[in-house]
Order: C-alpha cells, then sequence, then structure tokens
C-alpha cells in the first residue's frame, strides 16, 4: 500500500479566535443544566440550516429516535446503605487511564457551529481527562489540532475515499502527529439521505440561496463571528482535489468520493499498516464485529452514526448486548448514539459498553460557548453520572453491570 505524506501547512490560529466564550456568555452557560437546554440554545444560535445539520438524522429519522429512546426501556434498580462518599469514574480505555467511561465522537464541520471549534473541543476533553476522536472533515487540521490541544489524548477518524492514495496520507499524517489511535468508519459506503439538510438547501459545497440567505440574517451573532473568522474550511482535505484552492469544491468532492468498494481485506491491510491501537467504527451486526476482532482490530465502535446513516437499522444501544456476547473478551466495545444523560451512560455499561462516546453533546455545546460550551456538556454528564453512580449505590465503574438493571438476564 503506497503512503505518500501530504502536507498540509496550517497557520497557527489566529489571536482573535480565541475558543472561548465571552463572559456574558460564561455565565448563561452556568444556566444550562442539561444537554436538552444547549441543544435549545444552540437552535436558538445557530442558522437553522447549521443547526438542522447537526441535529437531523437520516429520511424519517426513526433510528435516530430509536437511539434516545432506547434508554427510556432500561431502568437501574437502585442499591442503598453502600458507601457512596467517594465514586471513581475511572477506566482504562485502550491501555490508558481516562477520567470518565467517556470519549468524543467524531463530528464534521465544526467550524460552522463555533470557529476552529473541534480544538475548542479537543482543549474541552483534554481537561476532563478523556480522548477526542478528530474526523477527517475536521475544520482543523490533523496537526493544528495536536499542536493546539497538546494535552489530549487524539484519535484520528479516517473514512476510507476512492483515493486510497489520499486517505493513506492522511493517516501517515496522523501517526506523524502523534495520534494514539485511528478509526475506521465503515458505515459510509455512501452518504445517508439526509432531508433536512436537502429542504434546508444545506450542502457541502455551501451554497448561498435566497432562502439561507435569509436564514443567516436571524442570526447576527453567528454572522459576526463568521465574518471575523472566514467561512470554515476542511483543512485536511487541502490537496485533494488537485489546483483547488476553495474549501466549498474540496468538501463536495470528499462527499462523492466515499469508496463503496473498501472491504475487509483492505481493513486488514490498514491493520497492518498503522502500528498503534486500530478501532472499527459503525459495527451493528456481531458477525462484522467478530471479522473485526479476527484482524486484530483493539476496539469497535458499536454505533449508527448517529442515525445519519441506514433510517431503520437499530439503536445501538439494542444492538449491543449481542455483539458483547460475541467479542466482549476479546476487544474493546464502545457504544455511541443517544448518550444524552450520565445515567444513559450507565445503561450502556451495564449492556456490556466500556465506554460510550457522544457527538451531538458537543456540537450544542461548543455552537453556544466555543470551548467554555464543550467544557459545560462534559461538566454536566461528569456530574450526571456521579450523582447516578452514587443514587444507585455504585462506587466504581468497575460495578457496573446488567446485574443493576431491572429484569437483568431476561
Ligand atoms: C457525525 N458522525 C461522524 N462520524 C464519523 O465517523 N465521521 C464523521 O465525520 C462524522 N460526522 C458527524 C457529523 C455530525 C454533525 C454528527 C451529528 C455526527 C457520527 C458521530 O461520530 C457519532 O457516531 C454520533 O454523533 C453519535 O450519536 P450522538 O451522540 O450524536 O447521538
Amino acid at each position: 500500500m503506497t503512503t505518500p505524506t501530504i502536507h498540509t501547512a496550517t497557520p497557527a490560529l489566529p489571536a482573535s479566535s480565541s475558543p472561548g466564550a465571552s463572559r456574558l456568555t460564561q455565565s448563561r452557560l452556568q444556566k444550562a443544566y442539561s444537554i436538552e437546554d444547549l441543544r435549545r440554545r444552540a437552535a436558538r444560535t445557530l442558522p437553522r440550516a447549521v443547526f438542522d445539520f447537526y441535529d437531523g438524522g437520516a429520511e424519517n429519522e426513526r433510528t435516530l429516535r430509536a437511539n434516545a429512546t432506547s434508554f427510556d426501556g432500561l431502568h437501574i434498580v437502585p442499591r442503598y446503605l453502600v458507601d457512596v462518599s467517594e465514586i471513581d469514574t475511572r477506566i482504562d480505555l485502550l491501555g490508558r487511564p481516562a477520567s470518565l467511561p467517556l470519549a468524543v465522537a467524531p463530528t464534521g464541520a465544526i467550524g460552522y457551529g463555533w470557529p476552529f471549534g473541534d480544538v475548542a473541543i479537543a482543549r474541552a476533553a483534554g481537561a476532563a481527562g478523556i480522548p477526542y476522536a478528530l474526523p477527517t472533515s475536521s475544520t482543523s487540521s490533523i496537526e493544528r489540532v495536536a499542536r493546539e490541544a497538546p494535552n489530549t489524548r487524539l484519535w484520528f477518524q479516517s473514512y476510507m475515499l476512492r483515493k486510497r492514495e489520499f486517505t493513506m496520507g492522511l493517516i501517515e499524517r496522523a501517526r506523524n502527529a502523534g495520534y494514539e489511535a485511528l478509526i475506521i468508519t465503515i458505515d459510509m459506503p455512501t452518504g445517508g439521505k439526509r432531508e433536512r439538510d436537502m429542504r434546508n438547501d444545506f450542502g457541502l459545497p455551501f451554497r448561498f440561496t435566497p432562502r439561507n440567505v435569509l436564514d443567516f440574517a436571524s442570526r447576527p451573532g453567528w454572522v459576526l463571528r463568521l465574518l471575523r473568522h472566514g467561512m470554515p474550511t476542511l483543512e485536511n482535505m487541502i490537496g485533494f482535489v488537485p489546483n483547488t484552492v476553495d474549501s466549498s469544491t474540496i468538501a463536495s468532492s470528499v462527499g462523492k468520493n466515499y469508496d463503496p468498494a473498501f472491504n475487509w481485506d483492505d481493513l486488514a491491510r490498514i491493520r497492518d499498516y498503522w502500528p498503534r491501537r486500530l478501532i472499527v467504527k459503525g459495527i451493528m451486526h456481531p458477525l462484522d464485529a467478530r471479522r473485526a476482532a479476527d484482524i486484530g482490530c483493539d476496539a469497535i465502535i458499536v454505533s449508527n452514526h448517529g442515525g445519519r446513516q441506514l433510517d431503520g437499522a437499530p439503536a445501538s444501544l439494542q444492538a449491543l448486548p449481542a455483539i458483547v456476547r460475541e467479542v466482549g473478551s476479546a476487544l474493546e466495545v464502545i457504544m455511541d448514539g443517544g448518550i444524552r444523560r450520565g445515567s444513559d451512560v450507565v445503561k450502556a455499561m451495564a449492556l456490556g459498553a466500556k465506554a460510550v462516546m457522544v457527538g451531538r453533546p458537543m456540537l450544542y455545546g461548543v455552537s453556544v460557548g466555543g470551548q467554555d460550551g464543550a467544557e459545560r456538556a462534559l461538566f454536566l454528564l461528569r456530574e450526571e453520572l456521579i450523582r447516578t453512580m452514587r443514587l444507585s449505590g455504585l462506587a466504581s465503574t468497575s460495578e457496573i453491570s446488567k446485574h443493576i438493571l431491572l429484569n437483568a438476564g431476561a
């Protein structure tokens, strides 16, 4: 497999683009008491098209809803008169300690929510002691995030693009920049049908239409930030289309260039090539989990891409138990999709997840207040996790098992 290195010069973060929020925003953030509060604020802060891009799913959004409602059907049976004065939320994740059983899921185009929002979220993750996954379609480059968030455990998420040598170049860059793990997302042989984006004229490339110009005009604060910092660029993709300098053209090319021929043999070759931890994201079937284990992957992420790909796929939480039964002792099983509460983290762990990832909660937070907003999202999840554990008689994450659930094992 050829592995040319493609260097992208990314200048230092402009001094004016502090990933943090103003004093006023910071004090308002203290009044966001849940991830849903952050979501509502993001809806008021962002143009409709951007909010819907973050918030929406594919087609009827059945899988998106299922991710959220799947947690409603599970119940934690609390135990009392246990010493819960000290709560230990730490876990070992991919061979290193994490302060919480959490990691930040890769989400593209974060810069539309907040300038260099990728850096802001990566720093928030580092401050919380959890890993951050940078996507291929990030608005801050691999090197920029490594440079600006030096205290964060970084994972790089790659899609397989038709131009294999370009993809391998990105992976090589992540290796050179010291990323500790590579995530290969496998659930995108083609893009999901996201109808909110179609209705809102939202696409990458971003097109100015009468509809979305009006939409933008209704969010002057967001427009001001955009004018100050310019249109976000998919920095990793510079060089993807020869002779292209316009980020919009690049983004469009990425979307059309997922490689539907990518298969298990290719993944095995990546396993041979990448020397550090390898994670496969988008596993929904136990037999796919088994194949990932057989080729030597270190972890899988049970995920339906936040309901953005196959509408009709089960909720990740529903898919989790069978996958844990199949490979739980062979590799680490991480799960994402619909985590909005600390109790959701406990429920996923009770069904066998080693850790969970969060996507949209970070997007809502960062869109409202940059790094402060991202930190608020993680603060809320952490605080709720500790409270749930204390209320359930669980002093340590190691005590979370299916026995805490109503009808355990039924
Ligand atoms: C995503 N997700 C995603 N996944 C991935 O592997 N590469 C990517 O570039 C993106 N981009 C992306 C953008 C946006 C706006 C969203 C909401 C999601 C999926 C993401 O990693 C994760 O699987 C889900 O977001 C998890 O569900 P929740 O936490 O958002 O409910």
